[in-house]
């Protein structure tokens, strides 16, 4: 029988803890603080930067928002990153994206302090990942990390197989991985025998982007599964990555969407904000 990973529990958990840290850094006098930009008036982005301020809230992490036009300029917003670099009040600072077509990405990611980038999208924090000596790590991987170890699942030693090759989620969780000492396996849409390589896996992460994609031939028989696909169907529903009903049975662990792999990214992005405010200190 399968054992379901709990992402709301394990995230639950996680932001207890955060909130004691923050409780703790308060009574010796640091508060800890995080800046949320939003460009633009994308929906689901709005909600995303609303779910970020309530666990701030919650917490007793500060957290200011600076919601900015869609017309914004480039320049007005490299100018708003480094006025929050320089605020001594703000730990971390998050640009929400996607930015708007206009706004170059990679500029805007790379003016935010290193220090401040919780989440952890700057190069230089990309390449302290790369050589395991990092403080922040991209949320959606680091939180898949907490949801294998604190299920009790080691890593040591085992086949893991990623599935998708973004620099969001499979570039570093390869390497979150690596670092776990695991056996590691990327895979992308020009693999040959993808499913003959995912069905070797002790351990498959899917971030494919493509609803059902990983179906029961392709699952080793005891592997654990973690899917981290959103994907809206036609019905309003949201499905992962992963065939769940037909791929659970084979699995000693899978996590379900939604409640799974989702509410991590949040617990983490608290995370990496007390780790900065904890650096700060230093
Ligand atoms: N948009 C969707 N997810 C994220 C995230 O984790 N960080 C940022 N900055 N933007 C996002």
């Amino acid at each position: 029988m399968y054992k379901i990973i709990d992402g709301k529990q394990i995230s639950a958990e996680i932001k207890e803890e955060m909130k004691k840290e923050v409780a703790a850094l308060n009574e010796s006098g640091v508060s800890v603080g995080l800046a949320v930009v939003l460009v633009g008036n994308d929906p689901a982005s709005k909600v995303y930067i609303g779910n970020k301020k309530k666990a701030c809230e919650a917490l007793g992490i500060v957290s200011s928002e600076y919601l900015l036009p869609e017309d914004t300029s480039e320049q007005s917003l490299l100018e708003l990153v480094d006025k929050l670099n320089r605020d001594d009040s703000v730990d971390g600072i998050l640009v929400q994206l996607p930015l708007p077509r206009h706004l170059d990405e990679k500029k805007i990611i790379n003016a935010i302090s290193p220090d401040k980038d919780v989440d952890a999208f700057h190069p230089i924090n990309v390449g302290k990942i790369m050589i395991g000596d990092y403080i922040f790590a991209p949320c959606t991987p680091a939180g898949i990390i907490e949801l294998i170890e604190r299920s009790g699942i080691s890593l040591e030693g085992k086949s893991c197989v990623v599935i998708g090759r973004s620099n969001i989620v499979g570039k570093p969780m390869s390497m979150l991985l690596l670092h776990k000492n695991a056996t590691v396996t990327i895979c992308h849409s020009r693999t040959k025998n993808l499913a003959e390589v995912v069905s070797s896996a002790d351990v498959v992460v899917a971030a494919v982007g493509k609803p059902k994609f990983v179906t029961a031939n392709m699952v080793k028989e005891g592997a654990v599964v973690i899917d981290v696909g959103i994907n809206r169907m036609a019905d309003g529903k949201l499905c992962g990555d992963v065939n769940f009903d037909a791929v659970a049975p084979k699995c000693s662990y899978i996590t379900p969407v939604p409640g799974g792999v989702g509410p991590m990214t949040i617990a983490m992005l608290m995370k990496n904000t007390v780790a900065a405010a904890k650096q700060k200190q230093k």
